[in-house]
């Protein structure tokens, strides 16, 4: 039988597409507790590539135009956003307490305009219909509380034409999970454990959130099933991410 998304919740369930609601307010004290280390640990866990995929995201938004940033983190993406009118959006206050000045302090000195930031969630954008000319979410969307809910709230706030860009860890089957899994657990695991000197360190929940993450073909289906047109997902090399891009109708 077929659960609503009210049973799920209440059962705690996390699938490739909800995240129960005790899971994901304790996956966002973890995500919190990552700030100190963010970027070390992100770099060492990818070999560096991870500056790569950024560059590549920033490559594929449009030139001009309102850009937004779902799930911005410290601003370790949107401080290299070059010019655009660039807003970010984050559920965690410290979050952004921090992003703000990284990346506004960058952009003043580029004599960039500033960036906005604004407290919320994917699932509950705060901004009106047909707004934006694109939306971009890095190592975000795998966190979504309800992923569907914000496709369409994304589909939403996006100009007709609009585009998508969403990238994270890839899955392309289960043998592959299995490796990302393994990959995840004793080489970030080991890494965090010894940045964070402590054997419960919040890096367990990337593990604990890619269990649960959908394939990369099981995204395209879900983009396209919430109306987005034009869907890709490619994985990028060397295998450990996905980028994936659609437009609104
Ligand atoms: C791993 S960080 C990614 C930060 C940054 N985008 C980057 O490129 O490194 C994931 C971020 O997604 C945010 N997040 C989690 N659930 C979210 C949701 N439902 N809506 C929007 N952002 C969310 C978290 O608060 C966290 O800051």
């Amino acid at each position: 039988m077929e659960l609503t998304k009210y049973e799920k919740e209440a059962r705690c369930i996390v699938d490739a597409e909800v995240i129960g609601e005790s899971d994901w307010v304790e996956l966002q004290r973890n995500l919190e507790a990552t700030i100190p280390v963010y970027d070390k640990i992100n770099n060492f866990a990818t070999f560096g590539q991870v500056k790569r995929w950024r560059k590549k995201v920033r490559n594929i938004l449009p030139r001009e135009g309102k850009i937004l940033e779902i799930g911005c983190g410290p601003g370790s993406f949107a401080e290299d956003v070059v010019g655009r009118d660039f807003f970010c959006l984050d559920p965690i206050p410290q979050m952004l307490k921090i992003a703000k000045p990284r990346v506004n302090e960058k952009r003043q000195k580029r004599g960039d305009l500033p960036v906005s930031f604004y407290e919320g969630t994917a699932e509950n954008l705060p901004f009106k219909d047909n707004y934006f000319d694109a939306i971009c979410t890095l190592f975000s969307f795998r966190d979504w509380y309800d992923k569907r809910k914000g496709l369409e709230e994304s589909l939403r706030v996006l100009k007709s034409g609009g585009m998508i860009v969403i990238i994270d860890p890839a899955k392309i089957n289960k043998v592959h999970g299995v490796l990302g899994r393994l990959w995840m657990k004793y080489w970030v695991g080991t890494y965090a454990r010894l940045i964070c000197k402590q054997k419960n360190h919040p890096w367990k929940w990337l593990t604990k959130t890619y269990m649960s993450f959908g394939t990369t073909n099981k995204y395209i289906r879900m983009l396209e099933e919430e109306g987005f047109q034009n869907v890709s997902g490619k994985v990028i090399f060397p295998g450990m991410a996905t980028i994936w891009k659609g437009n609104a109708p």
